[in-house]
């Protein structure tokens, strides 16, 4: 066949232009033009007006997004949200308003330094924002906002369900985000106390989501690496870890192990790349863990090797499909 022609072509160019309505979702977010559209279809004309756009740029905008199947488009330009345009509003349950945003701005920017990633093993999020990522965040509170509510939507780690935490009477969730697992954990278990740890911007965050929980929850903004409460009966890092470097996670792990009582349990959960195999959604996240962070996606393995070196013995692993077909996985470990 011609090379140049049919499916192959096509699929390429889908693939090289995606950036194009990624970015131009983004614009429409940050304009508020889903929300707009959460009480029925608008005309191009009239969102323009309410958004302060140019008409005619906000139409083709428009329509790109609605061949992308974002939007519906009908007579006199007339403009209506399809079922994925709707997670673009950032009143529905998993809204993915926070990650177009995040996207759109400092990964995209991230993203047009890769060589620099290629070339040097560092990445290209800092030498573009002059700064590592968290430190980046400390100093931009309202991206922050924006990147924890982000963490916020994504499931809870199915693994978990295969954790037994009958008899855990505190847990301590590290770097726990906005507090989503906690609450679902504390929901499940209402003899158990929690401690939250993260960052000060993120503590304020899940002081507000977990409001109804009150009494039951502890909130410590803490830098993990010098400091973890001790003597609780289980520890968990929840996608933490997949930011990190060997060094730097053992460093996290070690200060754990540190805390921890003789019989505490650590609960590791992560989303892991297959063994020599291929999943494109655990590549994905890798590769945003390369640009962005010093980070990366592990295989179940390198866990298991990463907690041993660190001082603990892996006591069950529990195995979950995951968000959009990775394996997701629950580690126990306690102190070797
Ligand atoms: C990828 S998010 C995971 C959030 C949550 N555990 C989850 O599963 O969705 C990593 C978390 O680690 C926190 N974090 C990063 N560096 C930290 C540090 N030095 N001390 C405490 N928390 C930190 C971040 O603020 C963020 O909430």
């Amino acid at each position: 066949m011609n090379p140049r022609t049919g499916t192959e072509r096509n699929v390429l160019f889908g693939i090289l232009s995606s950036t194009w309505i990624a970015q131009a979702c983004y614009a429409v977010t940050k304009l508020g033009v889903p929300d707009l559209l959460a009480a029925g279809p608008r005309s191009a004309t009239d969102l323009a007006k309410e958004v302060d756009a140019d008409e005619r740029a906000l139409y083709r905008v428009l329509r790109a997004l609605a061949t992308a199947g974002l939007l519906t488009e009908s007579a006199g330009r007339m403009f209506a949200l399809r079922r994925h345009g709707e997670l673009l509003r950032s009143d529905v349950p998993g809204s993915l308003r926070p990650n177009s945003l995040i996207y759109g701005e400092e990964v995209i920017r991230s993203f047009t330094e890769i060589m620099y990633t290629l070339r040097t093993g560092r990445p290209a999020f800092d030498k573009v924002h002059g700064t590592s990522f968290y430190a980046y965040l400390d100093e931009h509170p309202e991206i922050d906002q924006i990147f924890t509510s982000a963490q916020g939507v994504l499931e809870v780690p199915p693994a978990l369900a295969a954790c037994d935490l009958t008899g855990v009477a505190t847990l301590v969730d590290i770097g726990g985000g906005d507090g989503a697992l906690l609450a679902e954990i504390l929901q499940a278990h209402q003899a158990m106390r929690g401690v939250l740890v993260d960052r000060p911007e993120v503590i304020r965050q899940a002081k507000h989501r977990l409001d109804g929980i009150g009494d039951r929850v502890e909130f410590i903004d803490a830098d993990f690496f010098r400091f973890v409460p001790d003597n609780a009966d289980a520890y968990v890092l929840s996608r933490v870890l997949h930011n990190w470097t060997d060094d730097k996670a053992a460093e996290i792990l070690r200060t754990v192990r540190a805390a921890m009582p003789e019989n505490g349990r650590l609960i590791i959960l992560e989303d892991t790349v297959p063994d020599g195999g291929q999943d494109r959604s655990a590549s994905l996240v890798d590769l945003l863990m390369l640009v962005m962070m010093e980070g990366y996606d592990r295989t179940e393995a390198e866990y298991h090797e990463l907690l041993t070196t660190s001082g603990f013995r892996v006591t069950a692993t529990h195995r979950a499909p995951g968000a959009r077909g990775a394996v997701n996985v629950a580690i126990e470990a306690g102190r070797a």
